[in-house]
Parts: C-alpha cells; structure tokens; sequence
C-alpha cells in the first residue's frame, strides 16, 4: 500500500529539493522583484529558453521602479520571442501601481498579491511561498501532473475543479517554515523526475513510497488530458520588403493576438510569387527583385498561421511602413517569434 501523504511526505520532498535543486539565477535570493519577474517568464516557457531572458530583463531593469518607468516598447523588446506579450504589459501596469500605492515595495499578503494585474493563484502562491514563506500553494501543470500520479486521480487535468481541489489539499501539506522550498520542490519533481514526457525517473523520486500511480504500475497513464479543439488555421502570405538597407515593418493593432508588437507587411491569404510582387507594387514600393521564398507554420495557442513569405528588393520605401535599418530591427523593433523565422 502507498504512504499515506502528510508530513513525511513534506519534509522528505523538501530535503530533497536542498540536495538536488537546480541552481538558477531566479534562485539566488528571495527578492519578491526576481521572484515575480521570473514567475511570469517561466509561464508557458521552459526554464533553458527563459535564463537569458531573465538576465537581460534584470540587466536592462533592475528593480520595481526601472520597470515602472520603462516606456512600452523597450519591454516589448525586452519580451521578443517570449510570447504571450500581455504578460508584460501586465507586470509594467503592476510596478506602476506598487510604486504609486506602495512607495515602490511589493505588498506581503497572498490577497494583495493576488489583486495585482496579471497575478493569478499560482504566481501569487509561488511568491508568498517563496519571499514571504507563508503556506500558499502553487499549482501549476507540474504540481497537477505530480498529483494526478501520487493519487492516480483520472479528473481531466485542465478542469478547475482538479486544480481546486489539490489547491485545497496542498494547502494543509505546508510546514512552519520552510514554505518556499516546499513549493519550489514540487516544481522541481515535476520537472526533473515525474516528467511530463518520456519515463518518469521513479527510481529516484523522494516520493515513491507515497505514489500510486508507482505502485500500480500506471505512472504513464497519467496525468489525464481531454483532448482540446482543433486550432483554427490561417495561412498568410508575408512580404519581407527591403530598400537601400531598410526593411518595412508595421504595428500591429492595440487589441487583439501580438497586440502593439511590430510585423512584416502580411495578409491572411495564399498568394503566389506574382501576386505578392502585384501588391508590392499596388503598395507604392516598386518591387524589383524576388530573391527568396520560405515557408513555414506558426503556432499560437488557439491559432497555427501557415505563412509564406516572399524576400522583396523595392525601388521605393512606400505603403505608409516603417522602414528599419539593421540596428533598428535589432535593438528597438519588437517583433513576435513568427515572424522572426524570415529574419
Ligand atoms: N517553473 C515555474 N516556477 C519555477 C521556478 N521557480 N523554478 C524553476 N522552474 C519553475
């Protein structure tokens, strides 16, 4: 029979987690600031890709009040490749709040917290956990994945009445002290032991005895996903125009996915290489040459764009674009991984 989980169970992931943590610079001290960005960017992105993102954000802006002051487009930049753009217009809207409200000092209690924009339950459970060491739980899809198979618990893992419910039972699961290692050792199962793809490394999990799923012999069946809607598909036919050293690129709308960020000139149609040198054309930039053709597909959560993009030598820098040189594609134009491809 499974260990019934309580405590043990508690102390036995925590000393684990002192042992075998992974050192990471979000890791090196409890500052709420480096905590929250770090929170945010490791949201639907891997810890590898989000390391140097870390770094630069805290090179460019190091405290509360740098990102307070920042203006837009330097954080879109800062974010370039991160996806998912509102979550730092979000953490931008938080700073400014917390430096007018709160002289600059990120607010203690998990309700405060959570009230800030942008912060749901995870992130306001992994920065209470962790800067403040109160008992509130983060439960992100690794905590979900590590309970599903402790319980062998087949309720679809995205419904919320499973995240509640482990919420609920964490929350009786946290020690005195030590509140932010108990968190961060839960993350850190799921991701270097109980992982999400291939074989789970059960022989080496400090919690074994309590699992399940382990002992049945049904780790891989877990945890339960209800297959979700086909993504819609768009295909797109992208001009990537140049001119005497310059590329055109425009904003996108206020509103909407990849809102605010900068684009090739693009339309959400198949074109030929003819018809993309006719539009050229119809947009005042006088197309001379057709160098390149590349194609390729891009997926966003709800949508895939499938995008051909045609390489343009113009005559004219026209269409109302904004013309960039190398330096200002490079350091001031944010534009989104879909279209980074054609770069
Ligand atoms: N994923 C989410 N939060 C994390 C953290 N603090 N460390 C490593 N991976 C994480």
């Amino acid at each position: 029979m499974a260990k019934e989980i309580n405590g043990e169970f508690t102390q036995r992931l925590t000393d684990w987690y002192r042992k075998n943590r992974r050192s990471l610079p979000w890791r090196e001290d409890h500052e709420p600031y480096h905590v929250w960005v770090s929170e945010i960017m490791l949201q639907q992105t891997r810890v590898e890709a989000v390391r140097d993102y870390y770094l630069r954000f805290m090179r460019e802006l190091p405290d509360i009040r740098a990102l307070a002051e920042a203006d837009e487009q330097t954080l879109l930049k800062l974010w370039e490749g991160l996806g998912y753009y509102n979550r730092v217009r979000n953490m931008h809207r938080a700073a400014v709040q917390i430096v007018e409200e709160k002289d600059g000092r990120f607010p203690q209690s998990y309700e405060e917290i959570l009230a800030l924009p942008g912060i749901g339950e995870y992130t306001a459970g992994a920065i209470a956990s962790i800067c403040f060491d109160q008992g509130s739980p983060a439960v992100d899809g690794n905590v979900l994945r590590v309970f599903s198979r402790l319980y062998e618990d087949r309720t679809d893992i995205k419904s919320a009445a499973a995240k509640k419910r482990i919420r609920a039972y964490l929350q009786s699961l946290y020690p005195e002290s030590g509140c932010g290692d108990f968190t961060q050792a839960l993350i850190e199962l799921g991701a270097l032991l109980c992982v999400p793809k291939g074989i789970p490394k059960c022989s080496l999990c400090p919690a074994a005895e309590f699992c399940r799923a382990r002992e049945n012999g049904t780790v891989q069946e877990f945890p339960v996903k209800v297959k979700k809607k086909e993504r819609k598909k768009i295909s797109k036919t992208v001009l990537i125009l140049s001119c005497e050293g310059k590329t055109a690129v425009r904003q996108r709308e206020k509103d909407g996915l990849l809102a605010g960020m900068y684009e090739f000139p693009n339309i959400d149609a198949q074109l030929t290489a003819e018809q993309a040198l006719a539009l050229a054309e119809q947009w005042g930039c006088e197309p001379r040459d057709l160098r390149r053709q590349l194609s390729c597909t891009h997926v966003f959560s709800h949508v895939e764009w499938e995008m051909t993009g045609y390489f343009i030598a113009c005559g004219a820098a026209g269409g109302g674009f904004r013309w960039a040189d190398d330096r200002e594609m490079k350091e001031e134009i944010p534009l989104p991984s879909a279209f980074l491809y054609f770069i």
